[in-house]
């Protein structure tokens, strides 16, 4: 499916288009507020606000067809009721993927949008053109490449407000988010054996290529030589080799600080020798979404030229039992020197970030990192599908990660990670035990003293996203037992934002 996005004029109801869209605050006034459209539209829109008992409400939609003729052949007006107060963007976001909703069940194919003032929301009207467009592409995908006829339709979508050729710019960008969004969810939903770490690694090259970065991919034989032994004991498992992506962009100013992208790329996480059970490993495809976010974000801000150098590493795998699968008790020695011994080979994802993250300090100056990865369903337990869990020493850099978080709608929620949890990733026979000690607990906060080490003093944010990156409930620009594409957001407005 596609949407082609236009920038109208203020008059909405000057414009062609299948339905007409109004977000509306709840009031008693509705049908006083719509005069006009009840005049010359819809003239039993009292009664149809009546019969819904609609007043605006949060997260209600009411379709009114139009029953006279207009010149300009106007079917329905759609109301996206907004709620009451504290209007924030995301209140924003979820009545426009009601709105993108609603279509399919009446035929509606073109929109014209009456984008609304942008002070109800506290923020600005560009802000709320690109939301417009983003969230439309988002609740637009769907995965059904596999799927026998499925049937395509192409949407436009009129937004209309005052001076709208000021943005232009911000359209662009905007369908470029969108799509980005869409790329990391359609990689992620790609089933694990069509998605191997090769395809991964080489798409990810083809969108170097296209937008102009730095590609550099090294190989199992490459990333055994060079030391990376918790990649290289992931992979030991699995036939297909692992990958080793990194992806460069340069910014115009050569004092332009550096940040790190990491992203953990299992591409199915069967568990290892260290197997879960059937009902866990069903959805384990999921395994590389920070892979996927990371990449995705790259191609994007390729095209988006923030004023910030980025290196970004992805360390791809599969993690599967065989003969020559990783062993619980088995020691291994991480690019940086450090040692650990596997207890559990479940527990994966940090052996490789481990690599990733001391790759990334060793070999770049890097004002910051940070890492996205399905890393504990601890994680998941904790906080949910709502919220992305943030592990972080580092309070600036934290902040800066929070607001854009809560700007781009990737939510995140503090855990704590303070030198207390350390003692329990430590264990008697290497540096680090790659589980923690029972006693502790805490899985998400102990994951990340294990990655600790291997960042050194760089301001650093790891993101675990097991809970937020696959079938997320209720939220209607998401979709059930598919990627959310977690993370292109965050990190685009993170690069975009610093100062
Ligand atoms: N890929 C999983 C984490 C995960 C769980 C992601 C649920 C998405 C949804 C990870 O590799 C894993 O298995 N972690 C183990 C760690 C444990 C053995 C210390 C876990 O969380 O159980
Ligand atoms: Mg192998
Ligand atoms: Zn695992």
């Amino acid at each position: 499916m596609s949407i082609n996005f236009k920038l109208v004029g203020q008059n909405v109801l000057d414009n062609s288009a299948d339905a007409a869209v109004f977000f509306v605050t709840e009031t008693k006034t509705l049908v006083k507020d719509f005069a006009e459209v009840s005049k010359n539209y819809v003239p039993n829109l009292k009664t149809i606000f009546g019969d819904t008992k609609f007043t605006g409400q949060k997260n209600k939609v009411v379709i009114a067809p139009v029953s006279l003729s207009n010149k300009n052949k106007i079917k329905y007006f759609i109301f996206a009721g907004l709620g009451k107060t504290k209007l924030t963007l995301e209140d924003y976001r979820r009545a426009t993927a009601r709105v993108i909703r609603s279509c399919s069940s009446y035929n509606i194919k073109s929109l014209v949008f009456s984008i609304p003032k942008a002070s109800l929301f506290k923020t600005s009207l560009d802000k709320l053109v690109q939301e417009s467009v983003i969230i439309s592409q988002m609740t637009d995908y769907v995965f059904d490449k596999f799927i026998s006829n499925s049937k395509k339709n192409n949407l436009e979508i009129l937004l209309s407000i005052a001076n709208h050729s000021k943005f232009k710019k911000d359209l662009a960008s905007a369908i470029k988010t969108g799509e980005a969004v869409n790329r990391a969810r359609n990689w992620i939903d790609s089933p694990p054996n069509i998605l191997r770490p090769k395809d991964l690694a080489s798409d990810a090259k083809e969108i170097a290529k296209k937008s102009g970065l730095k590609c550099t991919v090294f190989g199992e034989q490459e990333i055994i030589k060079k030391g990376m032994g918790g990649l290289a004991a992931v992979s030991s498992g699995s036939d297909n080799d692992c990958k080793f992506v990194i992806l460069e962009y340069k910014a115009k100013s050569a004092k332009a600080p550096t940040l790190g992208f990491i992203g953990k790329g299992i591409t199915f996480d069967s568990g290892g020798l260290s197997l879960k059970p059937a009902n866990s490993m069903e959805t384990m495809k999921e395994d590389m979404s920070g892979a996927a976010a990371v990449i995705s974000a790259m191609g994007l801000l390729a095209e988006l030229k923030p004023k910030v150098n980025i290196v970004m590493i992805a360390a791809i795998s599969e993690n599967l039992p065989s003969g020559s699968a990783a062993k619980p008790g088995d020691i291994i020695k991480f690019y940086n020197g450090k040692t650990a011994e596997i207890k559990n080979t479940d527990a994966e994802g940090r052996l490789v970030l481990a690599d990733a993250l001391s790759y990334a300090v060793k070999n770049y100056k890097l004002d910051a990192i940070i890492d996205l990865a399905t890393l504990t369903g601890a994680c998941q337990y904790s906080l949910g599908p709502f919220f992305t869990g943030l592990l972080s020493e580092h309070d600036s850099f934290t902040n800066k990660v929070k607001k854009a978080g809560e700007e781009s709608g990737n939510f995140v929620w503090q855990l704590p990670l303070t030198d207390d949890y350390k003692v329990a990733v430590k264990s008697s026979v290497a540096d680090l035990s790659n589980i923690g000690k029972r006693q502790y607990m805490a899985g998400a906060t102990t994951a990340a003293c294990f990655l600790q080490p291997f960042v050194g003093d760089t301001p650093w944010v790891h993101l675990d996203i097991a809970g937020t990156a696959f079938n997320v409930p209720d939220l209607p620009y998401y979709r059930p037992d598919t990627a959310t594409g977690v993370g292109v957001r965050l990190l685009t407005k993170l690069a975009l934002n610093w100062k």
